[in-house]
């Protein structure tokens, strides 16, 4: 982090106090801190220590009250390499959302040119609230990246999510986002994830239960190992922010196929988690289908199998995996993938097993390569099963 500009801004958050560990942990890394204080979070901490700590004067008003000297937000805006927002209440998420500008913060967030982060912290009702989902869907939509608060034990005595991301977890985002993990710099990764919707009319579509949670966080584990990653995506909610990741989003199988023949060649591993339709209606209706007969006929025909397209054009150096998801006989369903489509793995998730599959925070793996060797994985979080399975594809290529 030697050298790197962050502009803290911190808001009037219990969480406040932790800022303190933050700025010794980011000046350790011999980083450059600067500080904005909105007038509430000084009742939370003291700008004197703030300074202290940055070793660089705090920002609070538009203009010293001493000297009369005015308080340059649109310099401070362009100082920073990032500008990290850390506590963030509800109240200022609000405004930042809305373009409110009646503080030197905001003032300066509305004239930053560099990306910014913000790390919300408050109590749990509020953090579930749909106006801070809403503030929060809005800033994600204009680039910021969240970095969403953590269940625990609030201060307010409740126990739920709402904490503030704790500093060291800040500091690895933050060196996430200047790439500083970089055991992966170099290497391209091809991703797909979500479902794709198939066309019946203008309002239908065949879809399936695909959140984009396995695949986004295969992604952003990619990231954090400093890799690029190109994240060929189905309709979802989720967001992913990343200076090296370049996102593109399509709804149907034949969308899907369409990117991943523009990208592959130039990738260095491929993995395939989206849940790709196998079948699509013949014919998109230009008009609604109106309801008038008792039973109506569907005639579907068979999407192209991308992954196996991909497998077909695969070259010697680069390292194709597929995802199978079976609800009976997985491993030999997969045994027979990895065949078919010539990869060099399958990661095997069964809708058998509890807490496996569509939707869950969690997942249950077991990989098999195209040796079959199988290494089974026990069931935990999404996240973490991406960074075993980024563990086993970077040892394989
Ligand atoms: O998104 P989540 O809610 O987190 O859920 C994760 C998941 C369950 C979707 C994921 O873990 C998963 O299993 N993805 C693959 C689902 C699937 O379609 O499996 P399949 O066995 O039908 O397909 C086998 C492989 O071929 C997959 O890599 C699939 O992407 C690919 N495929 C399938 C059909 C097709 N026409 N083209 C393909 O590329």
């Amino acid at each position: 982090m030697k050298g790197k500009k962050i502009l803290l801004g911190i808001t009037g958050g219990i969480a406040a106090y932790k800022i303190a560990f933050l700025i010794r942990l980011l000046k350790k890394e011999e980083a450059e801190v600067k500080c904005i204080m909105t007038p509430a979070s000084c009742d939370f901490i003291s700008p004197l220590t703030i300074a202290t700590l940055s070793e660089n004067p705090v920002y609070i008003e538009f203009w010293n009250q001493k000297d009369g000297q005015w308080t340059n937000h649109v310099n401070l805006g362009m100082w920073p390499d990032v500008f990290l927002i850390a506590p963030l209440t509800a109240n200022t998420l609000a405004k930042l959302a809305t373009g409110y500008c009646d503080n030197l913060l905001l003032a300066t967030y509305l004239s930053a040119k560099c990306p910014v982060m913000i790390a919300p912290a408050m109590d749990l009702d509020m953090y579930v609230h749909p106006t801070t989902i809403q503030n929060l869907v809005n800033l994600a939509s204009f680039g910021v990246q969240i970095l969403p608060a953590e269940e625990g034990f609030l201060a307010s005595g409740l126990i739920g999510k709402g904490r503030m991301t704790e500093p060291e977890d800040i500091l690895i985002k933050l060196k996430e986002f200047f790439n500083i993990g970089e055991s992966l710099k170099g290497k391209k990764i091809l991703l797909t994830a979500g479902p794709t919707y198939e066309h019946i009319d203008p309002v239908r579509f065949i879809g399936n239960h695909s959140t984009g949670k396995m695949g986004y966080a295969i992604a952003e584990e990619f990231l954090k190992r400093g890799a690029k990653v190109i994240l060929i995506s189905g309709p979802t909610k989720l967001e992913l922010v990343h200076p090296n990741l370049q996102r593109l989003n399509v709804i149907t199988a034949e969308d899907m196929l369409f990117q991943v023949q523009q990208q592959w060649s130039e990738c260095n591993a491929g993995v395939f988690c989206a849940a790709v339709a196998d079948y699509r209606p013949v014919y998109r209706e230009n008009q609604k289908i109106k309801k008038k007969d008792e039973e109506i006929t569907l005639t579907l025909v068979k999407n192209p199998d991308i992954l196996a397209w991909a497998g077909q054009h695969k070259n010697s150096s680069q390292y194709l995996v597929g995802f199978a998801l079976e609800t009976n006989n997985a491993i030999d369903h997969a045994r027979k993938k990895v065949q078919n489509k010539n990869l060099d793995a399958i990661v095997v998730n069964t809708l058998e097993n509890e807490g496996a599959g569509f939707g869950h925070d969690t997942n249950k793996i077991a990989v098999l390569s195209k040796d079959f060797q199988l290494i089974d994985f026990p069931l935990k979080s999404k996240k973490e099963l991406a960074k075993d399975l980024v563990d086993f594809i970077s040892n394989s290529f």
